[in-house]
């Protein structure tokens, strides 16, 4: 068979990046980081004050944004530019994380994320991770996951993350943060977050790192083999 789209969405903090990095990177696949892009026009929102509570300020600024993956060597790792700069880095802080789910909720910034995001599918060969990859971006890709885990578990996670960053973090400001974004996330209006009729659902809580990609990676070759 010829090479697959390969969907993983599911709640914030639940691994999906790490298991999709992992994913591409035993089957020769492109790692794409959709939650990256709605972060980055967030910086770029709050870097230039867009009031994006304007719709016709969201027009404005999107047209000067151009985002656009590379591939560091170095770190092997897919890294995110915002009009020319490597924002990888930034775009992770609490900052952003405060204000990103209110910024996904936007018509025409989903517009904009998923018209990239389809592009980047069409050669196909792709990882893609989300909220709304198997639902929406690319509704008939032939292998899609749907990433739970318990919420303690996710809380620990990416707590462990970002105190290594800034340890004036507290497992609060953590917690409220992903209660707070996966909300948002299943509540919007466009595409909210949810499970597709044809995903297959992985709860990680209890499953090491190695547990997930084996199980991930005989269920892609298994649609590997399958005639077209
Ligand atoms: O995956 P992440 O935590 O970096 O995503 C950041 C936010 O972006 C998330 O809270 C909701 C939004 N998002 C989205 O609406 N649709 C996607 N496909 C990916 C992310």
């Amino acid at each position: 068979m010829n090479d697959i789209i390969i969907t993983i969405d599911g709640y914030s903090a639940c691994g999906k990046s790490t298991l999709a990095k992992q994913l591409a990177k035993e089957l020769g696949y492109i790692y794409v980081d959709s939650g990256a892009m709605y972060r980055a026009i967030t910086l770029y929102f709050l870097r230039h004050h867009i009031d994006w509570t304007n719709a016709a300020s969201v027009h404005t600024a999107l047209q000067s944004i151009v985002i656009e993956f590379q591939f560091n060597e170095q770190a092997q790792q897919s890294e995110i530019f915002l009009n020319g700069e490597n924002v990888e880095y930034v775009i992770r802080d609490l900052v952003i994380a405060e204000k990103v789910s209110e910024v996904a909720t936007l018509k025409e910034v989903r517009s904009f994320a998923v018209a990239q995001q389809q592009k980047i599918g069409e050669k196909k060969g792709i990882v893609m991770d989300g909220r709304d990859i198997g639902t929406t971006v690319f509704p008939d890709a032939v292998l899609k996951i749907f990433m739970t885990a318990d919420i303690t578990v996710r809380v620990e996670r990416r707590f462990v993350e970002l105190f290594n960053k800034n340890p004036n973090i507290t497992i609060e400001d953590v917690k409220s943060n992903l209660e707070m974004r996966d909300y948002i996330d299943s509540n919007r209006e466009i595409s909210p977050l949810r499970k597709a009729d044809d995903a297959i659902e992985l709860d990680n809580t209890f499953l090491s790192i190695e547990q997930q990609l084996a199980l991930t990676l005989k269920l892609a070759k298994e649609k590997l083999t399958q005639p077209d």
